[in-house]
């Protein structure tokens, strides 16, 4: 039996807008997905009885997509998926299956591959699920990481893919809505809006690029206030494209009222998870603490210089 892993991750800045041409920045996270399969003899992909039901469909979307890539006609068993990451929590779980299943064939069938093949493979599958994915998730999710992503706008093209150095450690708490966004809706009704008011989106795209040249710069000096005030400007661009809710816009402000240096939603939104940045380790604990007396779950995320 063989295992793959692929990264979950955290958009910093930049979800939504990175679709249409924006640049985002991104995280790896610590935590993941892990599956273990084997090759089998047979015309079908078996998913184990002993994973839940519910995503035996999506598995098996994946893997067509991936075994197609590979033009293999080889067929596997599933027999485990390890998730660290709550699924449909804008945490970039589909992508990280995406990448940990890319990984597993690629070991199992003795392929060879560089991480640069696996991230397209998982690009492949991600389009099945998302439509038109910008192709952050699947980057992240390969190599890890601090980085800075913009798709090209020439279909086929590769995008840009630059390593972001923070001068200092990101002390971030995450806060699950536990409520589940669509991407691919949401996705699509930021198209939607964007076709109704044109020059609004344009004008909040770019405030949004704005706000993400600001970001690279304060990440690099170590400017922590600078990007927290970013990041709150970047929570308020997400609600007026309609991408927010009630749930996390409360997450957001019971974050800033608990000493956050700022905090925004952050993947597809409409549920999902609020992103908040601390000043250092003691407040985030501070801050924590006061979060779980209010009734909101969080869990800490550091990227490390
Ligand atoms: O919610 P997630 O983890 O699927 O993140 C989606 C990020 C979007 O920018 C909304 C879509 C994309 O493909 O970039």
């Amino acid at each position: 039996m063989v295992a793959g892993k692929g990264f979950g991750k955290i958009i910093l800045m930049g979800e939504h807008f990175v679709v249409h041409g924006a640049p985002a920045i991104a995280a790896g996270l610590d935590r993941g997905v892990t599956v273990k399969l084997d090759l089998i003899d047979g015309f079908e992909n078996q998913i184990s009885e002993t994973i839940e039901k519910e995503t035996h469909a999506h598995m098996l979307k994946a893997l067509e997509a991936l075994q197609a890539q590979n033009q293999s006609s080889q067929k596997v068993k599933v027999h485990a998926i390890d998730s660290e990451l709550p699924m449909g929590q804008g945490l970039g779980s589909s992508a990280a299956l995406s990448v940990a299943l890319a990984r597993a064939l690629n070991q199992a069938e003795g392929l060879n591959q560089s991480d640069e093949v696996i991230n397209q493979n998982a690009f492949a599958s991600e389009v099945i699920f998302h439509g038109k994915p910008s192709g952050i998730d699947n980057t992240v999710a390969t190599y890890g990481g601090l980085i800075r992503f913009q798709k090209s706008l020439n279909p086929g093209q590769a995008p840009l893919v630059q390593s972001v150095n923070a001068k200092k450690p990101l002390y971030f708490l995450i806060l699950p809505t536990h409520q589940k966004g669509s991407t691919r809706e949401l996705v699509e009704n930021v198209f939607e809006f964007k076709a109704k008011n044109e020059v609004q989106f344009q004008n909040l795209l770019e405030s949004t690029e704005d706000l993400i040249r600001k970001t690279n710069v304060a990440l690099e000096e170590g400017a922590l206030q600078t990007m927290g005030q970013a990041m709150s400007l970047a929570h308020e661009y997400l609600n007026a494209i309609g991408v927010s809710n009630q749930a996390l816009n409360d997450r957001v402000s019971a974050c800033i009222q608990l000493g956050a240096l700022g905090a925004k939603l952050t993947g597809a939104g409409g549920g999902g998870c609020v992103l908040a940045l601390f000043e250092n380790e003691s407040q985030r604990q501070i801050a924590q603490g006061k979060l779980k007396v209010k009734g909101y779950e969080a869990f800490d995320a550091t990227v490390k210089c």
